[in-house]
């Protein structure tokens, strides 16, 4: 016979989570059959979420160079659809993968011509939207910019600052980091630009402001 035993609370947690999940896919199997991106479902009620965004351009001479909303004096730019700000595609994604929702090449598709030059912010914002719209507001997020060229110190600060108003979130929970390639493959030889970032995602009811 099995001994019964005490679940440790994260397994318990695992175990409602999982009947939780179970029973809310039978529920929503028709609204995901008709439509995976627009249905507002309810994510699990987790206290945290965390998501990882991954992001890369080639670079080309004749395009803008614009991280984080900021245009950064370069001779090349990042080839894309959109504006190519592979920064705020890195963090709508992360954001969107927190969500477990689908990522931003689904929700907005690059065969679609509505985005061809679009500015990025308008992914990034739908992202912020979804996340309210399920309780969410950001915990943190940290990124990594890896580009040989041009130096991003001097212009660190303006991205975080930007990357704020649009996440709207305070400068304590957004942090930016570069790094070069040391010079070897695609990136090192400056033809892209990539970008990580890791968000995380607290739910709003579990917050307490210090005022
Ligand atoms: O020294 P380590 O190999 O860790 O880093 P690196 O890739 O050589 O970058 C050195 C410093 O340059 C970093 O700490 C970044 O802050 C800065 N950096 C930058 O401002 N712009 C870049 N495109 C790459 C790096
Ligand atoms: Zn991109």
């Amino acid at each position: 016979m099995l001994k019964s035993r005490t679940l440790h609370p994260q397994q318990a947690l695992c175990r409602k989570n999982l009947r939780y999940a179970s029973s809310a896919l039978n529920n929503r199997k028709q609204i995901l059959r008709s439509s995976v991106m627009t249905a507002a479902a309810p994510v699990q009620a987790l206290p945290y979420r965390v998501g990882h965004g991954f992001d890369l351009h080639r670079l080309a001479e004749g395009y803008k160079l614009i991280i984080g909303g900021i245009e950064i004096p370069h001779t090349k730019g990042c080839e894309a659809h959109s504006d190519g700000d592979v920064l705020l595609h890195t963090i709508t994604d992360a954001i969107l993968g927190a969500l477990c929702l689908p990522d931003i090449g689904q929700l907005f598709p690059d065969t679609d011509p509505k985005w061809k030059g679009a500015r990025s912010d308008i992914f990034l914002s739908e992202a912020v939207r979804l996340m309210e719209e399920r309780g969410y507001i950001l915990g943190n997020i940290d990124c990594t910019i890896i580009a040989q060229k041009p130096k991003l110190s001097p212009h660190k600060e303006n991205i975080r600052n930007s990357l704020c108003t649009l996440l709207k979130a305070d400068a304590s929970v957004v942090n930016v980091k570069a790094k070069t390639h040391e010079k070897v493959d695609s990136i090192g030889e400056e033809r892209s630009i990539a970008c990580h970032a890791v968000a995380m995602l607290v739910r709003k009811d579990l917050v307490t402001t210090n005022n």
